[in-house]
């Protein structure tokens, strides 16, 4: 029997995903989920064959230089991998897999619990209990009404779809932008727009799913924030540097925006601190794909494109 490979894991994962991990590999695990600054990481990485990293690592170009030979292949648990310098691991000859497909429905869940939530106030409410409730009137907390609104979606991958599906179940018209229209069979009935100038005008509420890149880097900014209808609800699930957020906090403040719901952050775990004090904001730290079923799924594909690599066949997620 061959020697097991070492791996770092650079997080606490699932139970049943370090099982398999300990399982399979002589796997270190970062017991105390600190979150490694890079020295530390590249310290860990000594002797290791393969790194299993998350989004909270910054897989730089001066990391991925310094890394040891004996790392030779990178697994994110996640589907984002803008954490990672890929042109560098390309240099390296280092492999880079991520975790698509399996976040999807969680993801498309967490936009519709963001679109409720800051169309009817929840946070607001919540926080009305908390802070003593004297009894209900006729104009506590008004918020709008989704039924019958205008949905537009940036970018129309699978969670932009799984988005779309759950709003027409709310009585939503679809709009969308993507680099292509899509077939008939995806669209369903969605109105297709191939600019962001004639998306934003028919968007009531506007949810992002594009990836981060220098394209959608600050996407949604002032200039942009002018285009949408009266008093929109914005949505973001995707990164957050794709929202410009001194604009939005100005337009939310200002109330050309009604209310946003964010999942993510630019800087993040860091907030804009405007967003802190804005009554209208209802954020939640990250929690697109924080179900049990999703993490252990995410973990179990790290794996198996970890497995695929040592076993010199071609993993089933490889980005580069
Ligand atoms: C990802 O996988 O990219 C997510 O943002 C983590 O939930």
């Amino acid at each position: 029997m061959s020697e097991q490979k070492k791996i770092l894991i650079t997080r606490r994962v699932p139970e049943a995903v370090t099982k398999r991990a300990l399982e399979s590999y002589r796997a270190t695990i970062n017991g105390d989920d600190n979150a490694y600054g890079n020295d530390e990481l590249l310290a860990r990485c000594a002797g290791m064959d393969g790194l299993l990293c998350t989004i909270t690592n910054q897989i730089n170009r001066d990391l991925i230089m310094a890394l040891p030979g004996s790392v030779r292949v990178i697994a994110t648990f996640s589907v984002g991998f803008e954490h990672i310098d890929l042109d560098a691991a390309n240099e390296r000859g280092i492999m880079v897999t991520n975790t698509p497909g399996v976040l999807t429905a969680a993801t498309a869940d967490i936009a519709m619990l963001l679109m409720l939530g800051a169309a009817r106030r929840a946070a607001e409410g919540a926080n009305l209990i908390a802070e003593g409730w004297t009894g209900w009137t006729p104009t506590q907390l008004m918020g709008i009404e989704i039924t019958g609104k205008r949905l537009g979606i940036v970018g129309m991958g699978d969670i932009g779809r799984a988005v779309a599906l759950r709003a027409r179940a709310f009585g939503m018209e679809i709009h969308y932008h993507n680099r292509q229209p899509l077939a008939a069979d995806l669209e369903i009935g969605a109105v297709y727009h191939e600019s962001l100038e004639s998306l934003l005008p028919v968007s009531d509420f506007l949810s992002l799913h594009c990836p981060l890149n220098d394209q959608t880097r600050h996407l949604l900014n002032a200039g942009r924030i002018t285009l949408l209808p009266d008093r929109p609800v914005v949505i973001n699930t995707a990164r957050g540097p794709v929202v410009d957020d001194g604009a939005l906090i100005a337009a939310l403040k200002s109330g050309r925006v009604a209310a946003a719901g964010l999942d993510v952050f630019e800087g993040e775990p860091n907030i804009a601190p405007g967003y802190l004090d804005c009554p209208t904001a209802f954020l939640l730290p990250h929690l697109g794909s924080a179900t049990l079923e999703t993490r252990n799924a995410m973990g179990f594909k790290a794996l198996d494109n970890l497995d695929a690599f040592f076993a010199g066949k071609e993993p089933p997620d490889r980005v580069i």
